[in-house]
């Protein structure tokens, strides 16, 4: 196995969550690497090499023959990597099913519309925890550190506890924790509870998101809850939040490369003359992308005098596009941009630049530090990285962002223009104000945020979560010998 690069008795950290930061795709019979999609992996992805760490997850795609799986394991391990195979069923039960239909939708607020309870899904959800945890436990020894990330792993922090009870075991969540009166609907709501509660210390973005957890905690189970401090029996268990940061530098550095200015350059000449709103998402629902371009809709309509002066470049990058509402969701989308773009566009202009693609870093790094506006309008959201790495290029003080107050971001980054996405005018005259903010207002607002960007980037979050889970420890292991 993937440890035996590794001396036995040095302590470890397992990262685990169900995507790896690295995917696996097949073109023409041949297996390639690329960097995975979401907040987690991108976020995660450039410091988990350090101090030989190692990452157990699912590459991304189903491989079923022996020879093939073995030949992505030797690949990923170089990277240290430790791939979990998924066949195709659990991918439509565990991954789309139960972790992309049920809690997604619940943990966005979409319980009505979009939740699918189904008992052979949560069945499959169960199983394939156990999976990642036997997977875990093949490589663990005591005294190491797991790290488990997100919605889709809510089970695995129990199973491991239970099998090894000479682990720390660290929970983050990556998306908001609804309040109680939508997680409560949940069938399984008590068993994802106690899932999670296998953790020593369990990490949401946000403070609401610790309030909502904590008080579904005490309404459901019979556990006591005082402050952020779970007791269960014999253990104890901390809640806390720790607002996730960037590589900062990483964004900062990659602005001021050549290959990377000269595609700004490119960039600032084709819109010479025009305001660029940029706008990234993964394929949401919970991005509220549909609701952004009815706010473009509005501004075109009420500024006739803004005509062929503004060009919103909008990407989304393509994401869980076996579930039907995000099929949906791209239908729709392509809809609106055809019905707004053949309502407005003249032979030079067009007002929406729409890509449905992942673009290389290099290429959003230019975007980032070309576009005079970054629009990012969640209906929900756990936190928003792309909020912060739109900051984090902005290398010369200037350029504006508007952000959801629905963003985890939101919370940090105070000095963004700031807005509810369900406020279609309200978002439509934000952008008004963004594109007309003079040099001096968008300088004095970007510099805030890019202290708050780098002195709470991604290092420091790791090593505040991280010194906090030792805290834990510490405490439990003197209250065991009181
Ligand atoms: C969000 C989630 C991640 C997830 C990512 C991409 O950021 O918090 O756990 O990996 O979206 O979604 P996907 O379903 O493609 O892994």
């Amino acid at each position: 196995t993937l440890i035996q690069h590794l001396p036995a008795d040095m302590p470890k950290t397992i990262i685990v969550s169900n995507r790896l930061p690295v995917k696996v795709t097949k073109q023409d019979d041949a297996y390639q690497l690329s960097p995975s999609e979401g907040g987690l992996a991108t976020g995660l992805g450039s410091i988990y090499k350090q101090d030989d760490n190692l990452w157990i997850g699912w590459p991304g795609i189903e491989i079923t023959d022996k020879r093939d799986q073995h030949m992505v394991t030797e690949d990923l391990k170089e990277l240290s990597l430790l791939p979990v195979f998924l066949t195709q069923s659990e991918i439509n039960k565990y991954y789309e099913g139960f972790s992309n239909e049920v809690l997604w939708p619940v943990f966005h607020y979409y319980v009505s519309t979009y939740a699918h309870y189904s008992q052979a899904n949560w069945e499959s959800y169960q199983l394939v925890n156990q999976k990642f945890c036997d997977a875990v436990l093949e490589v663990a020894n005591p005294g190491d550190t797991i790290w488990v990330h997100d919605y889709q792993l809510l089970l695995l922090p129990k199973l491991i506890r239970d099998a090894r009870p000479d682990v720390s075991i660290g929970f983050f969540q990556h998306i908001p924790f609804p309040s109680d009166e939508m997680f409560r609907l949940i069938p399984w709501r008590s068993e994802l509870l106690e899932g999670i509660l296998g953790a020593d210390l369990i990490g949401y973005h946000t403070f609401d998101d610790v309030r909502h957890f904590l008080s579904a905690v005490s309404r459901l189970l019979p556990v006591q809850v005082s402050a952020n401090v779970i007791t269960l029996g014999e253990r104890v268990v901390v809640v806390e939040s720790f607002p996730m940061g960037i590589d900062d530098k990483k964004y900062g550095d990659l602005s001021q490369q050549e290959n990377v200015k000269t595609e700004a350059e490119l960039i600032k000449e084709t819109f010479r003359g025009q305001k660029l709103i940029l706008s990234i998402d993964r394929l949401d629902y919970s991005k509220g992308i549909l609701q952004r371009l009815q706010a473009l809709e509005i501004l075109l309509e009420n500024h006739p005098e803004l005509v062929t002066k503004i060009t919103l470049y909008m990407i989304v990058v393509p994401s869980r596009d076996q579930v039907p509402q995000y099929k949906e969701l791209r239908d729709n989308i392509d809809k609106k941009v055809g019905n707004i773009n053949g309502r407005y566009r003249t032979l030079e202009w067009s007002p929406i630049q729409y890509f449905y693609k992942s673009l290389p870093i290099e290429t959003l790094s230019a975007l980032y530090s070309s576009a005079d506006v970054c629009l990012i309008t969640p209906m929900r959201d756990g936190m928003n990285l792309v909020s912060k790495e739109y900051v984090a290029s902005r290398v010369h003080n200037d350029g504006v962002l508007i952000l959801s107050e629905m963003a985890g971001s939101s919370k940090e980054l105070i000095d963004a223009v700031i807005v509810n996405p369900n406020n279609i005018q309200e978002v439509s005259r934000a952008i008004v104000r963004a594109i007309n903010m003079p040099r001096a207002e968008q300088s004095r607002r970007m510099i805030l945020m890019r202290q708050n960007v780098s002195k709470f980037n991604i290092g420091h979050w790791v090593k505040i979560f991280m010194d906090r889970l030792n805290e834990v420890k510490q405490m439990q292991r003197s209250m065991q010998t009181r």
